[in-house]
């Protein structure tokens, strides 16, 4: 490729991922060929529809449209471009190690073709890489994971903190020209060998959830002794080497990510005869906390037997519809299993969510869900909710009982405004 001239893009795989890069690429003025086995799902895009909820995605491939081609047929991909990243997902199986099926149906695809090279965005187990390149020696092999976010992916892949690019030898030119696609975006350019980058994608989003079930079990303990987990936090994460991210209380971490990606890590050491212990840990305290919220009930409301519970939110974080390893899976689940009849309501996700919970009655407004009800439990921090005239719904509920399972209120603001407000690590200091 010589210099001004723009590398097309192949994108297989139109989930969460692949459509993020395959937008953000052509906004860039790359020409980027998108493919995906999913008919149904290539038709709507190809008429301007998106799959899921993502703020400014829908913008994007609107704006860049001309530059993105839709299909379903690899020989079309193949024919359009060089380096193709594989953007398929790879759930976990029942024993926890990544499903890696449809990574090898890409593959099996591909052949052992000397003309393109696959760049692998998504999350696979370290050594993934080099048993592709150990069955197709002619395919050259890029791992490039990637480290957005839902609710702001747009924006991660656009500025992002750090691109990282494994090879090893052979394959220079393919991640010399993975390097040329990144460079204009800024952000640190990680050049390693394919095992390391696995490897640091994996690290990265299993620390994440570390520091989460860290500060939660820190939330706990302050429970415990009056003091307050927002206040210990700030006070931690002004300390450069913790940092400020990461380090918010709540009840649990969720989506497609952290779980799937903890227990990767935690068999991947397994199978190679390492215990992992730590990981361990990491998991049971996120299934706890979820659980906890439970207790905060009952310390209020006695047995839940035939009280009507309201879920704020449903989708695991803000700014997305994704219902996956949300905590309002666990919490409706576990409140039914308590007798109590759960309703709900989400900006964005009640539509996908009337699958995944049919016993909840799903509201369509806020009011809708509170009214009536004995208790509250906030789930996701929509920012509608702090709009919310939190003093007028304390009237329609049966009992004003509500817990924040985010720490989004102000609980000085809820106490005066008539609620029995509990948050996660929001202890009340002695005297206090
Ligand atoms: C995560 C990583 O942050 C991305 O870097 C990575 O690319 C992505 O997984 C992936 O592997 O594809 P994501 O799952 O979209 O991204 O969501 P996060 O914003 O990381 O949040 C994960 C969960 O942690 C959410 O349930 C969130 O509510 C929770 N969380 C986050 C906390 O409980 N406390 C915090 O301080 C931060």
């Amino acid at each position: 490729m010589s210099a001004g001239e723009r590398e097309p893009v192949g994108v297989v795989g139109v989930g969460w991922v692949g459509l993020v890069t395959a937008a953000c690429f052509a906004s860039q003025g790359h020409e980027v060929w998108a493919m995906d086995v999913n008919a149904a799902r290539i038709e709507s895009l190809r008429g301007g529809e998106l799959p899921f909820h993502e703020p400014g995605l829908g913008e994007l491939i609107a704006e860049h449209a001309e530059r993105l081609s839709f299909t379903t047929s690899m020989e079309e991909l193949l024919a359009g471009s060089r380096l193709l990243f594989c953007c398929v997902d790879t759930p976990p199986t029942y024993s926890g190690d990544a499903d890696l099926s449809r990574v090898r149906s890409v593959v099996d695809q591909l052949g052992g073709d000397s003309d393109h090279a696959l760049v692998m965005k998504s999350t696979v187990p370290s050594g993934t890489g080099q048993s592709i390149r150990r069955n197709l020696p002619d395919l050259s092999y890029v791992s490039c994971p990637e480290f957005l976010k839902e609710g702001s992916a747009v924006d991660d892949f656009l500025h992002p903190d750090r691109v990282v690019i494994g090879a090893d030898a052979g394959d220079e030119w393919a991640a010399d020209a993975v390097a040329c696609l990144y460079e204009p975006l800024g952000g640190e350019l990680v050049r390693t060998d394919v095992a390391s980058a696995e490897m640091i994608k994996l690290a990265s989003n299993a620390f994440l959830a570390t520091k989460i079930s860290f500060i939660n079990e820190i939330a706990n303990v302050c429970e415990e002794v009056g003091a307050d987990v927002t206040e210990v936090s700030r006070g931690m994460g002004l300390d450069e080497r913790i940092g400020n991210k990461f380090l918010e209380a709540g009840i649990g971490y969720g989506g497609s990510c952290f779980p799937k990606d903890v227990s990767a890590l935690k068999q991947l050491a397994g199978n190679s005869g390492y215990h992992f212990q730590l990981l361990n840990s990491v998991i049971e305290v996120n299934e706890l906390q979820k659980r906890r919220v439970i207790g905060k009930l009952t310390k209020h409301l006695g047995p839940l037997v035939g009280k009507r519970i309201a879920l704020l939110g449903l989708s695991f974080k803000a700014n997305t519809d994704d219902m996956r390893e949300a905590s309002s899976l666990v919490l409706s689940a576990r409140l039914q299993g308590e007798g109590a009849a759960v309703a709900a309501y989400d900006p964005v996700a009640s539509t996908g969510a009337a699958g995944m919970l049919p016993s909840v009655e799903l509201a369509t407004s806020a009011e809708e869900a509170l009214a009536g009800a004995d208790a509250a439990i906030l789930v996701t921090e929509w920012p509608e909710f702090a709009e919310l005239d939190w003093k007028a719904l304390a009237t329609t509920m049966k009992r004003p009982v509500l817990v924040d399972g985010r720490n989004f209120l102000d609980p000085a603001q809820m106490r005066a405004a008539g609620y029995t407000y509990e948050g996660i690590g929001r202890g009340v200091p002695a005297g206090g």
